[in-house]
């Protein structure tokens, strides 16, 4: 094995990051509208990202909201997890995952990866379901799919719930279905250092149009449409996108799909690719010694 750079080793790679973030006149004049229009929240452009984000991921509705975080409790919540139930994640993921349960007063459960795809490893989770369980959390880490078809198969065989964290995995799919949209509902973040971002933002997409309609009411304190907006039905929050950063969005829609492949072309990922592609290389190695 090559020895690590912080030994003194060959760094993975010497050159510049990829320019971040990439701006351009539409954007600025997006908000600008925005501005000017003086309808600064839950207005047109919110509404747009909505419905284009969500066909983007092959699902059905979208509910935005503030961040990635903010997306992952609606999405337990709009679920029915709550005080005691067991949701089962990968511990190879940001901490969000974990905190997310336990902000519902749920109790996160770690399964182990698996190898093949570095994500939830489905019989693991088939392990770690006690009486208590009522869903399971896949991430899509770095955009590359977890095993959507087991972890279905095991959360049907034990009527679980699942709540994608796709925060990772924007135009990512599985089988021909984007990510996010497989389960039964999933979540995204635009936060500052994701391909598409509006510095902050999230949204939690679904086909279950009851799953939607108890996330949006949860993200937008307890109400429901066309009721009195001081009536309020759940205890839900204010998590609300506003217009400015819809705006943003939208504008990045253009970009979705070639600013994930600008990364991917740039001299930085291609290293870290090759890189990985040893680790891969290195890790099979040690299995096949392994057997
Ligand atoms: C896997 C994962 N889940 C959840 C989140 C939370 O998203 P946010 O930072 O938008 O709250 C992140 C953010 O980095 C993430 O990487």
């Amino acid at each position: 094995m090559e020895k690590l750079a912080i030994a003194g080793g060959r760094p993975v790679t010497e050159s510049k990051p990829a320019p971040w973030p990439v701006i351009g006149d539409s954007e600025k004049e997006n908000l600008l509208q925005v501005l000017e229009s003086g309808k600064w929240w839950y207005g047109e452009k919110v509404r747009r990202f909505e419905s284009e984000y969500a066909s983007f991921q092959n699902a059905k509705y979208g509910v935005s909201c503030m961040n990635g975080s903010m997306a992952l409790e609606m999405g337990l919540l709009a679920c029915g997890i709550s005080e005691g139930d067991e949701v089962i994640i990968p511990p190879y993921t940001f901490l969000a995952t974990a905190t997310a349960v336990i902000r519902v007063n749920a109790v996160p459960v770690f399964a182990d990866i698996s190898l093949s795809t570095c994500n939830l490893d489905p019989a693991d989770v088939e392990r770690k379901i006690t009486p208590r369980t009522r869903a399971i959390m896949p991430v899509h880490f770095a955009g590359l799919p977890a095993d959507m078809d087991a972890l279905k198969a095991v959360a049907a065989k034990h009527s679980l719930a699942i709540i994608e964290d796709a925060c990772h995995s924007w135009g990512s799919q599985w089988k021909g279905k984007g990510t996010g949209a497989i389960g039964d509902c999933g979540v995204f973040s635009f936060q500052m250092s994701k391909n598409i971002t509006a510095g902050e933002g999230g949204i939690l997409l679904t086909d279950n149009e009851e799953i939607a309609e108890i996330a949006r009411s949860y993200s937008n304190c307890g109400r429901l449409p066309n009721r009195h907006n001081y009536q309020h039905f759940l205890p839900g929050g204010n998590m609300r996108m506003t217009e400015m950063q819809a705006a943003m969005h939208i504008c990045n829609e253009a970009c979705w799909i070639p600013q994930t492949a600008l990364l991917g072309d740039s001299k930085d990922m291609q290293d870290i690719a090759d890189a990985v592609e040893k680790v891969w290389e290195q890790r099979d190695a040690l299995a096949a010694m392994g057997e």
